[in-house]
């Protein structure tokens, strides 16, 4: 069997941070990395408009590029898209991002924990019911932060972002509570790990910071082996296959992003507008 092709999806480029971990374990895999910048938030969208919106440009994007496996790396879609994908694409394998609560309440000391996400993931019943699920022991503190997406995508081009803005996105995830302290936030927004460096600088007290990519990597990579393409058996230590990325707005990058996308292993491709891809960009631009 040849090397499989990955569709990594993303409304922006948070996906970046599940792509570099699958890319580890499978450097010799042909990539695609897909940003609905056309429409970037998808934060602060509406459920029903978020599922026709990320729905219609996969279908169109999944006939053209003929994936082995579609990864949405985007925790804001990945519950409402889902059901709707597989049953339109029975023989493809979807693989989504859900809020790493489970581990997050299982390792706590303090059973303090935070949730940090964008804030329609933050209001999904879904993030409510992985919480009474896996921490009913904990005390959960949900944090929806409006604008962390945004400056994340500001700091992948290049842009200056001040501390003090990324502080005042996560500051309510620090709870003090009878002697106790958060000890395990959760980035349920996979731009959130982009910023990591900078949550270090602005932490007001050292904490686990839950990033899944790792875990949805080793998921993708099992889907596969499942589906029939043996494991790469030297993984990071092959040189990696140069793939693309491709936005919906079809603006390619600035200086910065582009040598970011390079780093990993990424070069910008125009999209097809044989394939209906205008009309997706339009429609989203009429919005
Ligand atoms: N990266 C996305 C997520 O994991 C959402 C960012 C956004 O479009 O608001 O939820």
């Amino acid at each position: 069997m040849t090397d499989p092709t990955i569709l990594v999806f993303d409304s922006g480029l948070g996906g970046l941070t599940v792509h570099a971990e699958i890319v580890a374990l499978r450097p010799q895999a042909r990539y695609v990395y897909l940003a609905d910048d056309a429409v970037f938030p998808y934060g602060g969208m509406a459920a029903d408009v978020l599922i026709e919106r990320v729905c219609g440009l996969l279908d169109v994007q999944i006939a053209r590029l003929k994936p082995d496996i579609v990864v949405i790396a985007c925790n804001t879609a990945s519950t409402l898209v889902l059901p709707r994908l597989r049953a339109t694409w029975p023989g493809i394998p979807f693989v989504g991002t859900v809020p790493a609560v489970k581990p997050a309440a299982h390792h706590s000391a303090s059973q303090l924990i935070s949730v940090l996400a964008t804030p329609a993931t933050v209001a999904r019943d879904y993030t409510h019911d992985l919480i009474r699920q896996y921490a009913s022991h904990c005390e959960v503190q949900l944090v929806g932060a409006p604008k962390l997406a945004s400056l994340a995508e500001a700091f992948m081009k290049g842009e200056s972002v001040a501390d003090a803005d990324i502080a005042r996105e996560i500051e309510s995830c620090f709870v003090e509570k009878d002697g106790r302290r958060t000890d395990h936030v959760v980035l349920a927004c996979t731009h959130y790990p982009l910023l990591l460096d900078a949550f270090r600088r602005v932490e007001p007290w050292p904490v686990t910071w839950v990033d899944p990519a790792h875990a949805i990597a080793r998921r993708a990579d099992h889907v596969l082996v499942e589906a029939g393409f043996p494991e790469e058996p030297h993984g990071s230590a092959s040189p990696v296959q140069v793939g693309f990325a491709e936005f919906t707005s079809n603006r390619p990058p600035g200086a910065a992003l582009a040598k970011a996308l390079e780093a990993r292993g990424l070069v910008w491709r125009a999209m097809d507008e044989r394939n209906g891809d205008r009309r997706v960009s339009q429609s989203a631009a009429l919005r």
